[in-house]
């Protein structure tokens, strides 16, 4: 494994991706983590990640000395650079002038042949600068490998090739060869082997399952989304027979969605551990009367933790008690908490379901806690899982009862479903749904005049809304070919009674939301 020492780059977690791209296991750490907690990953190279500091700041985050000082090889990015050329008696100084954006690298004498640039033939191509400081003088014992017109210390290492910087970033794509660079760090100067795969990860999550749990029995909440879903099957296929899941149907799903999720997901991969429960009547009696949106949210938080303990309190008549919670954490939100910035305000924190009651008094299982989302799409992959599950858009927690603006009345759930229905439809038609990050329909509160036939009408309007993104924080909205909307316009208007006017959303986020409400 390879241990990436984070200094508060916006590039860190693309270090760690392109790092498991390449399939080898890594883990970001803060760069103030206790050596020891290092020491004992026993890494086969640590990579220090770039940062918004100068390593001549007196208060540069520095490392404990014994972090930097692991008999392994080393790879400083940018900030990393600086500080092992620093730490080593090197000169770093602020630029006279910022370097930001693409520059040409070129190879010194010898320096083609470096295990670094492998397999690149000396064509080391365009890489991206980002940086404010400049090294002025080499450490002794240092030479430089590569260079471009501002940096003459573009790229370093030490004599016995044991310690590289890069004053680039090889993460990003706008590095042409950065990814064979990396990749050559760690096969060629590491010696690290490319067995971190989803297949070797199942079978060492089952493992580290079955060791936590042992003889106990676990209880998940199934939504049918991707996380909650690749959770619960690893979880079974660890320890069968001592898995609960519980798929809540909250009557704020989409078109077929619960009976889809029983299908093809209930009977298929959990048989009898899977308990459907469907609340409907629960959940829009709690929201009758109900417009306002965190007020919504609220009750269906609510009325989920109750629906939810009285599931697994009826499965104990059949089954011990439950002293497991298993849940679908990923590895950017792990990291975000232990971030060097700290966990970020941001406004993901109402995302989540709120916390299961005290007196469940359940310790938690997260067996995706080490993945980015694509890992555990591949890993659902090799535990069987449906490939429409695994790709499906993102689906907030309080379902449609954020896209039916105002009360949530039973006949405009219906009407909202057959809309989204139809432009997910054309969406899929036209071959775009994997194009897009997630797209929806929205039924607005209000009537507008319409025509149809020789009569006046006075009906709804249905809002589309269609974006792309990397993670729900931004967000852009998605351009389509005009004959796309213009067929999910006509049918909705056509085939979904009580429409007649359908608008398309174009606002990014910021300043809008991706949900309306
Ligand atoms: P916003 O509307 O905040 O949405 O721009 C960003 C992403 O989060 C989803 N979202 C939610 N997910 N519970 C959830 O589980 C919620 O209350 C919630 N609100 C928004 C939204 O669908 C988008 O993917």
């Amino acid at each position: 494994m390879i241990t990436i020492l984070d200094f508060g780059s916006q590039y860190t977690q693309l270090i760690a991706r392109r790092v498991r791209e390449a399939n080898v296991y890594c883990e970001i750490h803060p760069y103030n983590v206790d050596p020891a907690i290092i020491a004992e990953l026993a890494p086969e190279g640590v990579i220090l990640s770039g940062g918004p500091s100068s390593v001549y700041d007196d208060d540069a985050p520095k490392p404990a000395a014994a972090a930097l000082s692991l008999d392994v090889p080393y790879l400083g990015i940018c900030y990393g650079m600086g500080l092992l050329a620093h730490d080593a008696g090197g000169h770093v100084a602020r630029a006279a002038q910022r370097e930001y954006g693409p520059a040409t690298l070129v190879a010194n004498n010898g320096g083609s042949s470096d295990a670094l640039f492998n397999g690149l033939e000396g064509n080391l191509g365009q890489v991206w600068m980002s940086r404010a400081d400049r090294l002025e003088q080499l450490p002794a014992g240092w030479q430089a490998i590569a260079s471009s017109d501002n940096s003459p210390y573009a790229a370093i290492r030490t004599a016995d090739g044991r310690r590289y910087g890069l004053q680039f970033h090889p993460e990003v794509v706008h590095s042409q060869r950065g990814r064979t660079m990396l990749e050559n760090f760690l096969f060629k100067v590491c010696g690290a082997k490319a067995d971190w795969t989803p297949a070797s990860f199942v079978d060492a999550a089952c493992e580290r399952i079955r060791e936590q749990v042992g003889s106990r029995q676990v209880v998940c909440g199934l939504s049918g989304g991707v996380d909650s879903t690749v959770t619960a099957a690893l979880i079974e296929k660890a320890v069968p027979g001592q898995l609960t899941c519980v798929f809540v149907d909250n009557g704020l799903l989409r078109l077929n969605e619960a009976e889809q999720v029983c299908r093809e997901l209930g009977e298929p991969f959990f048989g009898d551990d899977f308990v459907h429960v469907d609340s409907t009547d629960l959940f829009l009696d709690a929201l009758a009367g109900v417009s306002d949106p965190e007020q919504k949210r609220k009750i269906i938080g609510r009325t989920f933790i109750e629906v939810f303990d009285e599931a697994a309190k009826s499965a104990e008549r059949t089954k011990p008690h439950a002293e497991l919670l298993a849940q679908g954490t990923l590895y950017p939100d792990v990291i975000e908490s232990v971030s060097v910035k700290g966990p970020s305000a941001t406004i993901k924190s109402h995302h989540n379901v709120g916390g299961l009651p005290a007196h469940m008094n359940l310790e938690l299982v997260e067996p995706l806690r080490e993945l980015f989302k694509d890992e555990v799409r591949a890993v659902g992959a090799v535990l069987g899982l449906p490939h429409e599950l695994l790709w499906r858009h993102p689906f907030p927690g309080p379902g449609l009862a954020v896209r039916l603006l105002g009360d949530i009345v039973r006949e405009d759930l219906a009407m909202l479903r057959e809309a989204d229905a139809i432009f997910i439809e054309e969406i899929r038609r036209a071959d775009l749904y994997d194009k897009i990050w997630q797209a929806f329909a929205v039924l607005l509160p209000i009537r507008t005049v319409g025509v149809q036939g020789d009569y006046r009408t006075y009906d709804r309007v249905v809002a589309l809304r269609a974006i792309t993104s990397e993670d729900g924080m931004t967000a852009d909205w998605f351009r389509f070919p005009d004959e796309v909307l213009a067929r999910s316009s006509a049918r909705i208007a056509n085939e979904v009674s009580g429409v007649s006017r359908v608008v398309y959303d174009i606002s990014s986020k910021p300043p809008a939301t991706v949900e309306w409400e």
